[in-house]
């Protein structure tokens, strides 16, 4: 019986050492002359700051009264009686041991390792490092993980598409990777692809040819050219690109030329 009673005792003891605390000092910000229970966010329902005056030591009295909170708590309650997670995350639900603060963060960057613990839930540093955004991967070091249309707008704040690889963002006039029905250009061909390449007369696909298909300007015909760019007059005749039975009918002008 008197064994019991001290193992009880032993234990009422501990707990109350592990749970019974006043809080660490904290500042609040207020007017010159407030206390600390007016300066100080309303902390958890059972817990109270201390009456003191002195705005750079504001203490929780004990913080044991409120051990689950749910509600009313703050960087400042967080700093106070839970000094190793010292930031209340961004559901107001749990202090968490941010770097920074998570609901006041001013400059100062968001690396994807805090973005996750004030979020409670995989997040990513944006490339600015000035909010959290949900991407498939790391904005910032990528590594493997390929980009899609939505990561690289998420992560740039911006509308930024990911290239025809999938390895890098970029600032094309539509989706490289889903494209629909705008048809190609020159230019997108080249954003999307990291090279020049030109598109196809019906602006449908990509060509290697050595010149624009839709403005030669000074450029020549080659045959080679007006196979890959107009599929319908694939031929070269007299410098311009002809459908194959035009050849006949040229082939045939020629051939009459020649009789005569
Ligand atoms: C939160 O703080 C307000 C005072 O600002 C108080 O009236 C309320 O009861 C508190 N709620 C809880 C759940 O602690
Ligand atoms: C309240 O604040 C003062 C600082 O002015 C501090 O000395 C004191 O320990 C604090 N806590 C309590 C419970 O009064
Ligand atoms: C990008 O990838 C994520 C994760 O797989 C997916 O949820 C999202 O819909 C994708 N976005 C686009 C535009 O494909």
């Amino acid at each position: 019986m008197k064994l019991k009673i001290k193992i009880c005792l032993i234990y009422f003891v501990l707990t109350e050492s592990a749970f019974a605390a006043q809080g660490s000092q904290v500042t609040c910000v207020g007017n010159s002359g407030q206390p600390c229970n007016v300066a100080c966010p309303s902390p958890p329902g059972g817990c109270t700051w201390n009456t003191s005056t002195t705005l750079t030591s504001c203490q929780i009295n004990e913080c044991s009264y409120c051990p689950s909170f749910t509600s009313n708590t703050s960087d400042q309650f967080c700093s106070s009686c839970t000094p190793a997670t010292p930031f209340i995350n961004f559901q107001n639900t749990v202090c968490v041991a941010s770097k920074y603060s998570c609901i006041n963060r001013q400059n100062n960057p968001w690396p994807d390792t805090y973005c996750s613990t004030c979020y409670g839930k995989t997040m990513y540093d944006n490339i600015a490092a000035s909010s959290c955004i949900s991407s498939t991967g790391s904005c910032t070091s990528r590594g493997y993980t390929l980009w899609n249309d939505s990561d690289c707008t998420a992560c740039n704040g911006k509308t930024l598409y990911s290239s025809s690889s999938e390895s890098s963002c970029v600032a094309s006039v539509t989706s490289c990777v889903k494209r629909g029905t705008t048809p190609l250009t020159d230019d997108d061909y080249n954003t999307c692809n990291g090279k020049t390449m030109y598109v196809n007369s019906d602006q449908t696909s990509c060509v290697a040819t050595t010149a624009s298909c839709l403005s030669r300007g000074s450029a020549n015909w080659i045959s080679d050219n007006c196979k890959l760019c107009n599929p319908n007059t694939p031929k070269l005749a007299n410098g311009q690109c002809v459908a194959n039975s035009g050849l006949i009918v040229i082939s045939l002008l020629i051939f009459i030329s020649l009789l005569i």
